[in-house]
């Protein structure tokens, strides 16, 4: 079978494109991707067609998802606090990009369309664990761009009988994931951060509580999804229910990199929720199969990448 990813460039784009590279179902990958905090590297070593450029450009969508049986939609703008200092941006890249895209798998004749949204939709809703039944309070621009695109994807499915299959990611963390940058996520800046012998920055207290999936199991699921060609048109929890504070986090990676941290805390930021944790009925029913990576496994191997790279 065919694979398109948007966004493949990216931390779990590029994973799923090495992932989907080694399963025998999988004849061809196509990958689209502006680079714009992606990187063309992450995709050496494997042969996929590779097409520099944006996911607002229908003719490029055309020739990208031209004969495809799946497309998965990873290309966004990530980050709350990036979508806090540019809105418009977000929207522009996350929803306008995601209706882009599902307008060109119309016209491509209707591949299966997975798609990332997140997390963060469920805002202010103090309700633990998330089920998708919870009413969505989004709290920043991100999460509202990513709100919009999950209901695209059931509209097109209902309006236009689109096989469709929305994923609500929670933390996602792995190789690849870069840190070093203004909108880097907690755990590659905190292990280069402990590598480098830099203090830990917190925001907030510390006991915020977050879900983390490690990049491996994503992607087994993803890949589950496409070669299944599992459809449902409402958004699917993906992630195991686990809740880990930041500062039980600190402890994990002390122990992943056997060094102590320096940790300093700073003011909370705009727009982060409090606490995060999957209910996963729905993913468990759908891929009663896969097994979740633990995080000090994943931890470790995560920090093994970053000692990897130069
Ligand atoms: N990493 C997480 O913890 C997490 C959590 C929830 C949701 N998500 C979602 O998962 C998806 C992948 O996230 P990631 O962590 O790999 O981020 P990433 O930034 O590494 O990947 C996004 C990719 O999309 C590309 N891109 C951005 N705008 C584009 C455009 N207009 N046209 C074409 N390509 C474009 C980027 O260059 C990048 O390669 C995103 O949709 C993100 O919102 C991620």
């Amino acid at each position: 079978m065919r694979i398109a990813i948007t966004g493949g460039a990216g931390f779990i784009g590029s994973n799923l494109a090495h992932a989907l590279a080694a399963r025998p179902e999988i004849s061809h990958i196509r990958v689209v991707d502006d680079l714009s905090t992606g990187n063309r590297a992450n995709l050496d070593g494997i042969a996929v067609e590779f097409s520099e450029g944006s996911i607002l450009d229908p003719g490029l969508l055309d020739r990208v998802f031209r004969g495809v049986d799946t497309v998965v939609h990873l290309a966004a703008l990530p980050s709350v606090p990036r979508s806090v200092r540019d809105p418009l941006a977000s929207h522009r890249a996350n929803a306008t990009g995601t209706l882009q895209v599902l307008e060109a798998a119309r016209r491509a004749g209707g591949p299966q369309v997975i798609a990332a949204s997140s997390s963060s939709v469920y805002g202010l809703n103090p309700h633990l664990p998330k089920h998708e039944e919870l009413r969505a309070v989004p709290r920043s621009p991100y999460a509202v761009s990513k709100l919009t695109a999950e209901a695209y994807l059931t509209a097109y499915h209902h309006c236009y009988g689109l096989p469709v299959l929305p994923f609500r990611f929670f933390n996602v963390y792995g190789p690849r994931q870069p840190a070093g940058h203004a909108y880097a996520a907690v755990v590659p800046t905190w292990i280069s951060a402990l590598l480098g012998g830099q203090p830990l920055v917190v925001h907030g207290d510390g006991n915020q509580s977050r879900d983390f999936t490690h990049v491996e199991t994503v992607c087994q699921v993803l890949g589950a999804a496409a070669v299944g060609q599992v459809v449902h048109p409402d958004p699917v929890n993906l992630a195991f229910g686990t809740r880990t504070s930041l500062r039980a986090l600190i402890a994990e990676l002390e122990s992943a990199t056997g060094l102590r941290a320096a940790v300093r805390y700073t003011a909370a930021r705009a727009g982060d929720v409090r606490n995060s944790q999957a209910d996963n009925t729905r993913l468990r029913a759908l891929f009663p199969e896969v097994t979740p990576m633990p995080l000090p496994d994943g931890l470790r191997l995560t920090v093994d990448w970053f000692k990897s790279v130069p």
